[in-house]
């Protein structure tokens, strides 16, 4: 009922508000006997963390994270690992203003419609600070993965209207949003740093592309690989759209330009974004997420109270420009965590069949 907990076999429960004294994950169904330690993890959150650039935020959020359980000398035991990431730097009196306010395009009115009582400090569990929970479960998830020689990789595709126009994967570690076109990359600091000059916020695209997934992978019919992908991104915070392959532009082609042809030697094109019938093709996965702006602007807006009654809003406090670079690492790790949970549902039947 209460949606905190994701998966069917890899079983990821995440916990903790932004200014509470900590976050976590809870993760069940790992296998016994793979090598993890907290290091692994570590590296995915240093991605995830804000204060790297001036356009995010200058929050200075440790990201520390410890296992708790599961793990014994070294290697995971197959029982729940629990990660711990303490909440620091935490400056709650940023929130006062907000505490009888609702800030537009957040989770504030919602969450009061729902549970009738919301925590205001950072915005609570609609904290894009939750995401670090995810991102330390994911890094878990891409270890198994690698074993498996799937690889995870998200990418810019677009940033406040600026768009990749080339695609060389390799160019992309050479800028800070992991954008394959060096040329937009340069347009796309520009257009953050006049958005923030102007108290504004800007939204974006990321493309995750998967390679070495196995034919096979998703469970027909209401677990497709795609409807799983789909809903475990728009669960992140600010995704508002998901494509697989060319999405919404398949509309627009013909079938004869949309299909993929098969030969001897495989697949003669990719617009399935390696996935048919909800199964995986083989083929590299080509995903998108379409990131809304970051709804804290600096910006006068006009709002309501909790008794309705009309407030002019500014907004203070430290808040990102945009999701994007920060959100990349948070979409790779639910990427993660779908593609485990299927693997294991794979293996079980197949296992199955052949045991
Ligand atoms: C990594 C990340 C960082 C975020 N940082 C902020 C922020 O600094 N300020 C803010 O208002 N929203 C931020 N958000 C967005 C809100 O969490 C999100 O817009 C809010 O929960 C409302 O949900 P919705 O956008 O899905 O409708 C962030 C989201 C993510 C994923």
């Amino acid at each position: 009922m209460s949606g905190n907990t994701t998966g069917v076999l890899f079983r990821v429960t995440t916990w903790g508000e932004s200014h509470g004294p900590a976050l976590g994950a809870v993760i069940d169904g790992c296998p016994p006997l793979m090598e993890l330690a907290a290091a692994d993890i570590q590296t995915e959150l240093e991605r995830r963390k804000p204060g790297q650039a001036k356009a995010s935020s200058p929050r200075k959020e440790g990201d520390r994270v410890e296992i708790l359980a599961g793990i014994f000398e070294g290697k995971t035991t197959g029982t729940p690992i629990s990660l711990i990431i303490w909440n620091r730097d935490v400056r709650s009196g940023d929130y006062d203003a907000l505490r009888n306010v609702f800030r537009p395009g957040h989770g504030d009115y919602t969450y009061v419609q729902k549970y009738s009582i919301r925590d205001h400090r950072g915005g609570g569990r609609a904290s894009g600070r939750e995401t670090a929970a995810r991102v330390a479960a994911g890094a878990v998830a891409r270890k198994i993965l690698a074993r498996e020689g799937i690889m995870v990789r998200a990418y810019t595709l677009a940033l406040g209207g600026v768009r990749a126009e080339t695609g060389i994967i390799a160019e992309a570690r050479q800028n800070r949003f992991n954008c394959p076109d060096p040329v937009a990359a340069v347009k796309m600091e520009a257009a953050l740093k006049k958005a923030q000059k102007a108290g504004d916020t800007l939204g974006g695209i990321v493309e995750i592309i998967v390679q070495g997934c196995p034919a096979g992978l998703g469970a027909p019919v209401f677990d497709k690989l795609d409807a799983d992908l789909a809903k475990a991104l728009m669960g992140v915070g600010t995704v508002k759209g998901v494509e697989i392959g060319p999405g919404f532009a398949a509309a627009g082609m013909t079938g004869s330009q949309c299909n993929d042809p098969l030969l001897p030697s495989g697949f003669a094109a990719n617009h399935a974004g390696g996935i048919l019938a909800g199964i995986a093709s083989g083929q590299d996965l080509v995903i998108r997420a379409a990131c809304k702006p970051i709804p804290s602007v600096a910006r006068e807006q006009d709002t309501v109270d909790v008794n309705g009654k009309p407030v002019k809003l500014t907004i203070g406090g430290r808040h990102d420009v945009s999701v994007i670079p920060r959100i990349l690492p948070v979409c790779e790790a639910m990427v993660c965590l779908v593609l485990v949970d299927h693997l294991l549902r794979q293996r079980a039947i197949v296992g199955f069949l052949s045991g």
